[in-house]
């Protein structure tokens, strides 16, 4: 089923709660359904988007926004040890999570409460607590914009780096997912390293899937603003890399600063931190601000508008390059 809609509100489509129109909003429930749409000659500007935690809307948008409403989930194989699970890109991602962890399937416990829908999974090869999605991702399935023709992409297609993917660079905005699989454990391989996860799960008792799944719930919930409550896109920057030569000179200035040491040699270093230290936490900006517990995360704190929270965001990576030299990406997808 497709349904189409002109001038439609995106506020249920981004979680910082910004009031933004579509010229046109188009859902479809099937693949065949989106192929049939593209196939009769669509060929204007187009957004796609999920459960839109991952976007900033600064104007309205004068285009066709396309939302998947592919739900089904369906086991396309199994051996001994794995599950090949196929999962419709429109799925609530923690839905998805809920479901395996239920099951006793293993890999997305750590990415437990990460707002946003499957499709967007692969996109962003989003992650959290030591595991990101690509790990899991065996295919993504998708229909290719401009000709309505359905691809598939391997794990190593999809080139996935830290919050990168190929649907971000080199086929940004060609295509729409339509599912997604992920290659499952039937055995435990619990992912607990990061931070203070290892120590909540034994609070709990132990470790098993279910009460890992609630650790990083409660982890995120302390950390995080729920988008329901408080308008946010999670984390809105990356965590920046630098040169090892460079991150020992910040450390000699600022010995605190938390920093990751990445394979490559580079240093990984928290954006959060930074900011924190840029007096961010204490200085909102209008109705814009970043979260008291993560200043990674810039809140709308109320009726902002985008180009209000993007002025914001601009002056934090402003104060952050002028303090200590580091240039702050955004991870939020900015549409205007
Ligand atoms: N920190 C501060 N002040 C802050 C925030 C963080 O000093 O305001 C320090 C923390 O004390 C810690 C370090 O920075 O030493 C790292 O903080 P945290 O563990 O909260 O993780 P993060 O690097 O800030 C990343 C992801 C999150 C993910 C967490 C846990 C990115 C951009 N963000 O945050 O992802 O949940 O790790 O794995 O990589 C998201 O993408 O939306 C998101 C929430």
């Amino acid at each position: 089923m497709i349904k189409q809609f002109d001038t439609y509100s995106l506020l249920p489509h981004n979680t910082f709660g910004i009031e933004a129109k579509a010229a046109h909003f188009v859902e479809f429930t099937s693949v065949a359904d989106i192929c049939n749409f593209l196939g009769n000659g669509f060929n204007g500007k187009s957004l796609v988007v999920g459960g839109g935690s991952n976007l900033l809307f600064v104007n309205d948008f004068n285009g066709t926004v396309f939302h998947s409403a592919i739900t089904d989930i369906e086991v396309v194989a199994e051996t001994d040890s794995d599950i090949l699970l196929r999962v419709g890109s429109g799925m609530n991602w923690d839905e998805l999570v809920a479901y395996t962890v239920e099951k006793g399937w293993c890999g997305l416990e750590n990415l437990s409460l990460i707002p946003g829908e499957v499709g967007a999974s692969a996109v962003q090869n989003v992650g959290a607590y030591g595991v990101e999605a690509g790990d899991l991702i065996e295919t993504v399935e998708t229909i290719r914009i401009a000709d309505a023709v359905v691809c598939s992409f391997t794990k190593s297609d999809c080139d996935f780096a830290y919050r990168h993917s190929i649907f971000k660079a080199a086929e940004k905005g060609r295509h729409i997912v339509t599912y997604v699989t992920y290659r499952l454990k039937k055995a435990v391989d619990f992912k607990l390293s990061y931070g203070n996860l290892k120590d909540k799960v034994e609070e709990f008792g132990g470790a098993t899937l279910a009460n890992v799944r609630r650790a990083v719930c409660e982890i995120r919930e302390a950390k995080l603003p729920n988008p329901e409550q408080i308008g946010s896109a999670g984390s809105f920057f990356m965590n920046p890399v630098v040169a090892a030569h460079k991150a020992a000179k910040l450390k000699d200035e600022y010995p605190a600063m938390p920093q990751y040491p990445l394979a490559c040699g580079d240093v990984k270093l928290s954006a959060g931190w930074l900011i924190e230290q840029c007096g961010w936490k204490q200085t909102p900006h209008k109705n814009v601000g970043v979260y008291k517990h993560q200043a990674l995360v810039v809140v709308n704190l109320g009726g902002a508008t985008g180009s209000d929270v993007l002025d914001f965001a601009l002056a934090v990576v402003a104060s952050v390059k002028e303090k200590f030299d580091v240039n702050l990406n955004m991870e939020v997808n900015v549409i205007d």
